[in-house]
């Protein structure tokens, strides 16, 4: 029955893949947005993909926030540096999250628990265009931003997009206008409706989704029913070498159970 049991979500894992049009899913047991949900499972699954893929010699990793990738950077310990030298990035800057769930906050628990470096982009919201050109110049910022550019390996979760635009504490009239344009999900700071169409962005600095393309390991990690509906309008914009950690609660909504 083990055995059974394996195959049945090896199957599921690959009609997963098949339906979202990404190259990889890992499935696991459970459905994260129940109150009784945790996010261990997805934690330890994205350790042991990290494990099997990360490259061994020097990676670059950048790194999204979350309390999912939070979670992840819980999860992580000093035997994934085996064999391997990680430095540790935040793909974009600040996006309005509480501190400790922030891509700086993350990146640097990943760096911690793994022996890994890891190096800040510490670039206040909310600014102008021009400001934004002048801090680019900054060497500190420019280094990051060349370090987030040339990453090997990116790391990111996806999520609902009501539930991003309350947490982010986003004005009423930007609210209205997810609302009205039916936005399901958000990553990387993008809003989208569910054929993956871009309906709202911010801000303009680190790792856009176009960037993606060219990084050879993509992990997205997201699971639950509540972010079904976003994890699938994310696969419109995803490049295809997309490995997806998610759960049976999402699974199931994507695979119409
Ligand atoms: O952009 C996606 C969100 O950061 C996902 O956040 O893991 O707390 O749901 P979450």
């Amino acid at each position: 029955p083990v055995i059974d049991t394996l195959a049945g979500r090896h199957q599921q894992e690959q009609a997963l893949a098949r339906q979202l049009g990404i190259a990889h899913c890992t499935l696991v047991p459970g459905d994260s947005s129940l109150p009784s949900g945790t996010l261990t499972g997805l934690a330890q699954a994205t350790k042991r993909v990290l494990a099997d893929q990360l490259p061994i010699g020097a990676s670059t990793i950048a790194v999204m926030g979350g309390h999912t990738l939070a979670a992840v950077a819980a999860g992580l310990t000093p035997a994934l540096s085996t064999q391997r030298q990680l430095l540790f990035v935040p793909a974009r800057g600040g996006i309005g999250e509480a501190p400790e769930i922030q891509a700086n906050a993350v990146s640097a628990q990943m760096a911690q628990r793994t022996n890994g470096q890891f190096r800040a982009l510490y670039v206040p919201e909310q600014l102008n265009t021009a400001t934004y050109k002048s801090l680019f110049a900054e060497p500190a910022i420019h280094d990051v931003l060349q370090l987030i550019a040339h990453s090997n390996v990116v790391i990111h979760g996806i999520g609902e997009a009501s539930a991003m635009a309350k947490r982010r504490n986003m004005a009423p009239d930007v609210v209205a206008d997810l609302n009205a344009a039916h936005a399901v999900g958000e990553a990387f700071g993008y809003f989208f409706d569910a054929a993956g169409h871009v309906v709202r962005k911010f801000p303009p600095i680190g790792l856009d989704i176009a960037d993606l393309a060219a990084k050879p390991l993509v992990i997205a990690v997201a699971g639950g029913s509540e972010k079904g509906a976003a994890i699938q309008a994310y696969m419109h914009l995803a490049p295809a070498q997309t490995w997806l950690i998610t759960d049976q609660g999402a699974a199931d909504f994507v695979l119409k159970k």
